[in-house]
């Protein structure tokens, strides 16, 4: 007989998303719905957590109905649900997490609580029922930068990760001092891709020691004194040069790294995941490099590599099924670490 199947409910409100959506199995999206509010924070130039959680509380009850309209289930239909409980802002994640509970408590569901980072990493199985650990897998966001061995669904060893700024956050501030608005990922990019990589030499850190650690905050310092130097001179700054510049100095480090903790560990496959893993650059950079090594890179589709619920409810489906349910009394944990 067929073994029964599990749908999850998954709820994330983290930093600036609201999103809700049901995962079958694990793998299987049924819906996926994003409540976006980049307009609402792009006049501030970043994430303004007051507003955040307020935003959350306005639109979380119609995101979760659409998310389960759009699979075409009822609450009664579903298995468990799963929220994000850190790492993130704590005011936000208190509106999922409270909202989650209170669902999970009236329907007498099970509620489980996943860690954004881990969610972030399962949202590679999404459409992916044949990926399997063990694999490396870079997780590049807006907060982290850390390159992870993934020993099971649930369980993880950190090898490496940044010792001061995310790699998002070096986007986003080096978007910023240039003037191209936020989120700053996508506007690179898209600068970069009319300018020259090798114009402008800015740094790649790395550390003695065989460590695989990052770090961003010098190539952002860097950077930023670029662009005021020129400005003090009276120069135009060549933006497509600089854009393309500073992309290549993050991805070269990012890709070398990650590549080299495939290689010491003996694993074949390699992962991207996080905002950054949008970028088309570290994409192709990674494969080709990958390739040179006989790995293969996989990644999660563009939608799922920004925050959504999706890949929360997915991280959930593994914990479920290995009965990992959280108490009643489970709190946000703005600093919440992997494998906790
Ligand atoms: O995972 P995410 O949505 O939120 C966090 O958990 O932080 O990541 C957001 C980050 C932002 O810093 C954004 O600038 C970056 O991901 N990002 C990108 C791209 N798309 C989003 N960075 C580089 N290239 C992109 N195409
Ligand atoms: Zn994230």
């Amino acid at each position: 007989m067929a073994e029964k199947d599990i749908y999850i409910l998954g709820i994330e409100s983290s930093c600036d998303e609201t999103a809700a959506a049901v995962v079958k199995n694990g793998c299987e999206e049924l819906s996926g719905v994003i409540a976006s509010q980049i307009e609402i924070h792009k006049e501030y130039g970043g994430v303004v957590p007051e507003i955040a959680s307020r935003a959350h509380v306005n639109v979380i009850v119609p995101v979760v109905d659409e998310a389960l309209t759009k699979a075409g289930l009822l609450l009664e239909d579903i298995d468990g649900i799963a929220v994000t409980y850190g790492p993130g802002l704590v005011g936000a994640l208190l509106v999922g997490l409270s909202f989650a509970k209170g669902l999970a408590w009236a329907a007498g569901k099970p509620l489980i609580g996943v860690n954004h980072i881990e969610g972030h990493i399962a949202a590679n199985y999404i459409g992916h029922p044949d990926i399997k650990p063990p694999y490396i897998c870079l997780v590049v966001s807006g907060g982290h930068s850390h390159i992870i061995k993934v020993l099971d669904y649930d369980v993880f060893e950190i090898l490496g990760r940044t010792r001061d700024d995310a790699a998002g956050e070096a986007f986003d501030k080096v978007a910023r001092t240039l003037g191209l608005g936020y989120p700053g990922g996508p506007m690179i990019q898209e600068a970069a891709e009319r300018g020259n990589p090798d114009s402008i030499r800015f740094p790649r850190v790395k550390f003695s020691g065989g460590s695989l650690d990052f770090s961003f905050s010098g190539l952002k310092t860097a950077v930023i004194n670029h662009i005021h130097n020129g400005e003090q001179k009276g120069e135009d700054i060549a933006v497509h040069n600089v854009a393309a510049s500073f992309q290549q100095a993050v991805v070269d480090v990012l890709v070398e790294n990650t590549v080299l903790a495939a290689k010491r560990s003996g694993i074949q496959t390699i992962a991207i995941a996080g905002g950054v893993s949008a970028n088309i650059l570290l994409r192709t950079e990674m494969e080709e490099k990958a390739q040179k090594e006989n790995m293969h890179v996989i990644y999660p589709k563009l939608k799922l590599c920004t925050d959504n619920a999706t890949m929360i409810a997915g991280a959930g489906y593994f914990q479920l099924i290995k009965n990992k349910v959280a108490g009643w009394d489970i709190n946000a944990i703005p600093g919440l670490k992997i494998n906790s």
